[in-house]
């Protein structure tokens, strides 16, 4: 059986993600309470990606994550698990999440697919930036 194509096939961890995506941001902005938001293009694609963080003061952990994008199905499936991923950690714990530990967690995207998994990674460090920042 010939193994060529298989690099077009998509995960099934990826599809749930790509038709479910988690912690999307539905509607207007102003709609989440959020302390601070990270964007970046991806200069591969043109895409974009907007990223919006509420986080726990004392603890220094994400409380909440919200995202949206003008990004692939690979762009959304892959921000999908990342927003998974830093719920609930530490500003600093986020700022270790690999595209790596990413495309692991998505059972891994096609090799011609794995830049879009840096497009939600570099807009939650924008957002982390920015709060810090601010
Ligand atoms: S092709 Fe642009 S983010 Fe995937």
């Amino acid at each position: 059986m010939s193994t060529e194509g298989q690099d077009w096939v998509y995960s099934e961890t990826v599809k749930d993600h790509f038709l479910n995506p988690r912690n999307f941001l539905m509607g207007d902005e102003s709609k989440f309470d959020y302390d601070a938001c990270g964007i970046v293009g991806n200069p591969i694609c043109g895409d974009q990606m907007k990223m919006y963080i509420k986080v726990d003061k004392k603890s220094d952990k994400i409380k909440d994550i919200k995202w949206k994008t003008y990004g692939c199905a690979s762009a959304i499936a892959s921000t999908s698990a990342l927003s998974e991923i830093a719920k609930g950690k530490t500003l600093d714990e986020a700022l270790e999440i690999t595209a790596e530990d990413i495309d692991e967690y998505l059972g891994k995207l096609p090799k011609h697919k794995f830049h879009c998994s840096i497009l939600g990674h570099d807009a939650l460090k924008d957002a982390i930036n920015n709060y810090r920042k601010s």
